[in-house]
């Protein structure tokens, strides 16, 4: 099992370029499902997540084939197994995304429930009272999802809460729905967007994604298409953040900042001087950083994707900071690897209190989730000496090299 060996105290410099977006590229390859036409995409991240899903796609029937420049096409004229097993869907709970369109397109699915994971039991409900309510009939036996339905009729569906890849879901069925589909209290984060624009792209006919309600009018097919996934926010706010925690100066490339709006006006509330481009951010830290408190939530406020980021370059800021975590009921788990590292944090309920101390020490530390790892890296790059996080596949899942990127701005760093 891959370790990362980091040597803090340098502070980071210069440019990288960020990758495409995780969340955005998930559920916009299974969109490939959704027409018979070839479907070219490209930025895509070169992550475990991806490859994982390339694989469920690949034994469902769809052609993948890897072109020239990182240009990825998928051909889904040939999908004859509308089944995600549990041992793929268990690696990457980002599956049941094939739910939608394995319905749209084949009228049946049999897709694998995706369990839980470290930060909560992440239930499904929410995409399987839309679908039904779409007409589908949805039994879970035994650990899946069968589900079956004629043409998928359109319906006003409002969810119980703000979920990102149950509007996806929806919004992907009803695409080729009959009838006109009315999604409230819909998700407006970026990659809902993102996938908004290639199913437009394709012939879908979208409106109000972004807000929180989306009518989609379904259409009786889809076309292939080709489309560039949009970069990745989270990566770049983890990046601005490992810059001002080190009090660093760097520029990251390849980035919308207009997507991280509620990350940036924390970390200028924090004390970094951050310049926006078309496409591009600078930020130069100041000697050290003010604690800065926050509270997560659905989009455009706070992401939660960004909380144990946000959290590690409060133990070390000056102050007092209060995190409130109100999207998942278990996303504290990389509190009691900070403290291993001399970090004072009291966690009362989904609020965690952080002091800030004068400075972390090295030691051994164990991932035990994608972003909780990205939080380990971050306050081991401000730490004195060394430390050395275990577990790594959790980065593997959701950054593209990120110790090439890491040492490319300066830091020691070591993959073992
Ligand atoms: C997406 O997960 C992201 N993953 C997550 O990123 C992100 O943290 C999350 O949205 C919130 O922004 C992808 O896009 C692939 P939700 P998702 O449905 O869609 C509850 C990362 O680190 N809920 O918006 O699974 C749920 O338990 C990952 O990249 C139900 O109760 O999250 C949670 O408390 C982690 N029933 C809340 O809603 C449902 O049917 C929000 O979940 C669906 C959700």
């Amino acid at each position: 099992m891959d370790k990362l060996a980091i040597e803090g105290g340098v502070p980071l410099a210069g440019e990288i370029v960020i990758s495409g977006a995780k969340n955005a590229a998930l559920p916009i390859l299974c969109a490939a499902l959704l027409t018979s036409g070839t479907m070219t995409f490209s930025n895509l991240p070169h992550l475990r997540d991806v490859a994982t899903l390339l694989k469920l796609l690949a034994q469902m029937g769809v052609r993948v084939t890897q072109e020239p420049d990182a240009v990825m096409s998928l051909d889904a004229s040939g999908l004859d197994n509308p089944c995600a097993p549990y041992d793929l869907v268990k690696t990457m709970r980002a599956s049941i995304l094939v739910l939608g369109p394995l319905l749209a397109r084949c009228g049946e699915a049999r897709v694998s429930l995706p369990g839980g994971c470290a930060i909560g039991a992440r239930p499904v409900d929410q995409h399987i009272k839309g679908l039904q309510a779409m007409g589908a009939e949805i039994q879970v036996e035994q650990g899946y999802i069968h589900a079956r339905a004629g043409r998928l009729r359109g319906a006003r569906v409002c969810t119980d809460m703000v979920t990102v890849t149950g509007t996806e879901n929806l919004m992907m069925a009803a695409s080729l729905a009959e009838g006109e589909t009315i999604i409230e209290n819909a998700a407006r984060e970026p990659e809902v967007v993102d996938l908004a624009n290639c199913l437009a792209r394709m012939g879908a006919r979208i409106l109000g994604a972004g807000t929180d309600v989306i009518r989609v009018h379904g259409v009786e097919r889809l076309i292939g298409a080709a489309y560039a996934v949009m970069p990745d926010r989270i990566e770049t706010g983890t990046y601005l953040c490992a810059a001002a925690v080190t009090g660093g100066r760097v520029r990251l490339v390849n980035t919308a900042a207009a997507t991280l709006d509620s990350v940036i006006d924390k970390l200028m509330e924090a004390g970094c001087d951050i310049q926006l481009a078309p496409e591009a951010i600078c930020l130069q830290a100041p000697a050290r950083l003010k604690s800065v408190s926050l509270r997560t939530a659905p989009y455009p406020a706070f992401p939660t994707d960004m909380q144990a980021q946000f959290m590690a370059i409060n133990c070390v800021a000056d102050g007092v900071a209060s995190i409130r975590e109100t999207i998942f009921e278990n996303r504290f788990m990389h509190v009691a690897e900070l403290q291993r590292l001399g970090a004072d944090i009291q966690i009362e309920g989904n609020n965690a209190i952080v002091r800030g101390v004068a400075s972390l020490q090295g030691a051994n530390v164990m991932a035990t989730d994608l972003r909780a790892s990205a939080s380990l890296a971050v306050a081991a790059l401000a730490a004195r000496g060394e430390t050395l996080i275990d577990r790594i596949y959790h980065l593997d899942r959701g950054y593209e090299d990120m110790a090439e990127k890491l040492s490319r701005l300066g830091a020691k760093v070591r993959r073992i």
